[in-house]
């Protein structure tokens, strides 16, 4: 018997050409992200052929091979989802938000600039991720740490926004001012994009 015979490979979804005229982030950075992201779409593939490889006959000996399998099979799918909505997101005229995600920062942070000033400590706090998700047990968003691409907040929370806080995001255009790179991330937000997130899912103020 196999554990994930029923798989289906994926492919990356392509790069927008507006990632690649971001204001502020170059164009390198944007494909230093990508070429991440592609790598973490074949090892998902990978990893879930070698799944369906393991013989659990010998279950004794394949547990340590199927503990890692899966562990890095949950850094691979949180590398692509996370890189999903960062590129997704990006490419917007920044500014405030506006519409659903305007109203429910308002009424969860007290206001955008505290939402800003929250999302932007917890980015340089993290290791790896900062995001704003609405979590669905306390009708309400909050924003959440990862230090890596699988350390994600808590079950029933929906991730709005996505900030990318690895080096690969910000080193070749800020050196070491991350604080900087997260200014600009703002600025380069699609919040239209945010809203229909917030809407598709159902999200109500
Ligand atoms: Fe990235």
């Amino acid at each position: 018997m196999a554990l994930a015979y029923n798989h289906e490979e994926i492919t990356p979804r392509e790069l927008k050409p507006a990632l690649l005229e971001l204001d502020g982030i170059s164009r390198e950075t944007i494909e230093a992200h990508y070429k991440l992201y592609q790598g973490y779409v074949n090892k998902r593939n990978e990893i879930l052929g070698k799944l369906a490889d393991v013989d659990l006959a010998s279950a004794n000996q394949v547990y340590s091979e199927v503990h890692s399998l899966k562990l890095d099979l949950t850094f691979a799918v949180g590398g692509i989802k996370n890189h999903e909505i960062y590129f997704e997101h990006l490419g917007g005229p920044g500014g405030d938000p506006t519409g659903l995600f305007a109203d429910l920062v308002r009424r969860d942070f007290g206001s955008v600039a505290a939402w800003k000033d929250d999302l932007k400590a917890t980015g340089m706090a993290g290791r790896g991720w900062a995001w704003t998700a609405y979590d669905w047990d306390e009708s309400r968003v909050f924003n959440y740490i990862g230090d890596a691409q699988n350390s994600f907040p808590v079950w029933n929370a929906t991730p709005l926004v996505a900030l990318d806080v690895y080096e690969h995001a910000y080193f070749v255009d800020f050196g070491t001012d991350r604080a900087a790179y997260i200014d600009v991330f703002f600025h380069n937000l699609d919040y239209d994009v945010v809203n229909d997130w917030a809407q598709r899912y159902g999200i109500r103020t």
